[in-house]
């Protein structure tokens, strides 16, 4: 049932502030300032254990984990990264035991994620997934995880289980965080941000009528870039991905100090940019970014915490902690990507050459 809705995307994209607020549930503790995540099986001497975490997963999957990534070194302070699931298992990875490895899987069920994980548990690894599907096989796999309690998604993109799996990894972060060396203090500065994170989401979901004439009017461009820094990078990679599979508009995701090496040959008025630049310490150097953008006469939209001269469109998003802004930068950019779609007359629910879940190699 799309709930009245003209797609199942548009439904998923509006619900999600009630799955965020599903994810945290019971999870987020003001006393102590940390999470509760009765599902991870591990007590704190071994919660302490781990010198490094290793993501894996697939399509959107893979991006939440790289936010994911940045999360868990912010805010734990233990080397973390993020690889696809079918590299990782194709290239004979070293397996130790000091690493804690997490499985991201909105359907639990998608085959390269699953035989990484089995392929982990041959060699001895500790894996923990995250995954919205209850009882599927990643989950059966796993030594414990997160649930995201999002509800069933049936769009192909994914959208609410993105989001709701980077706030799970947020409160894995807190966790970590504070079994090591977070400071209450800090811990408490995320419990908060976390609670605001719902009502944020809404604010964002009131701006869908200024992001959809955004989208018509970028949407006939032949193709776009995606750019960022850091925490923003992932977020660009998500949105390039987004309108891609469901618009077939060309989009590419590069970080922004990236762009002087190569593709700012490609920058001309028909290639336009949306840009994030979250209000972080790396501001100014987004802003220069855009700068030289825009002596090459490409057009901007800026998604971030302001407005900005060096940008010919922006959309202004609500702040919350530097570390927790990637979950909120990511929604416009689920909506854009959406109007783009429905603007140019795509099948948004089901685009062409992609499955819900791919259960083959
Ligand atoms: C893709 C879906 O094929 O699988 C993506 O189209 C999804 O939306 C990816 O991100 C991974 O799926 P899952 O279920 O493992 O998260």
């Amino acid at each position: 049932d799309n709930g009245g809705y003209e797609h199942y995307l548009l439904k998923e994209i509006s619900e999600q502030p009630d799955t965020v607020a599903r994810t945290l549930r019971g999870r987020v503790d003001d006393r102590f300032h940390i999470a509760h995540l009765g599902g991870l099986n591990m007590d704190a001497r071994e919660t302490r254990s781990f010198r490094r975490v290793k993501i894996i997963g697939c399509g959107s999957a893979y991006y939440s984990g790289q936010i994911g990534a940045q999360m868990i070194e912010e805010l734990a302070r233990i080397p973390a990264d993020a690889e696809p699931a079918s590299e990782f298992r194709y290239r004979s990875p070293v397996v130790e035991a000091d690493t804690l490895y997490v499985a991201i899987s909105q359907s639990g069920e998608t085959y390269d994620t699953l035989a990484a994980v089995q392929e982990l548990k041959r060699k001895g690894g500790r894996v923990l997934g995250i995954v919205n599907t209850v009882g599927s096989a990643i989950a059966r796999e796993c030594d414990g995880g997160v649930y995201l309690h999002a509800g069933p998604e049936v769009s192909v993109a994914s959208t609410k289980a993105f989001t709701s799996t980077a706030v799970a990894f947020a409160l894995l972060a807190l966790h970590l965080g504070r079994v090591r060396d977070l400071s209450p203090a800090d811990g408490r500065r995320i419990c908060e941000g976390l609670r605001r994170l719902p009502e944020q989401i809404k604010e964002i979901l009131t701006m869908e009528e200024q992001i959809r004439e955004l989208a018509i009017k970028y949407a006939d461009a032949p193709g776009m870039m995606f750019v960022g820094r850091v925490r923003g990078y992932p977020v660009a990679r998500e949105g390039a991905q987004k309108l891609k599979e469901i618009s077939y508009v060309h989009a590419e995701a590069y970080p922004a100090s990236e762009l002087k090496h190569g593709p700012l040959a490609l920058i001309s008025p028909e290639l336009p940019t949306v840009a994030i630049v979250p209000d972080d310490e790396l501001l100014d150097k987004n802003l220069t970014t855009l700068g030289e953008i825009r002596a090459r006469h490409g057009r901007i939209l800026m998604v971030g915490h302001r407005t900005s001269e060096q940008a010919d469109d922006c959309v202004v998003v609500p702040k919350n902690e530097v570390e927790l802004d990637p979950i909120l930068l990511t929604i416009p950019l689920q909506l854009f990507a959406y109007h783009a779609a429905v603007a140019l007359g795509r099948d948004v629910d089901k685009p062409r050459n992609l499955a819900k879940s791919v259960t083959v190699e």
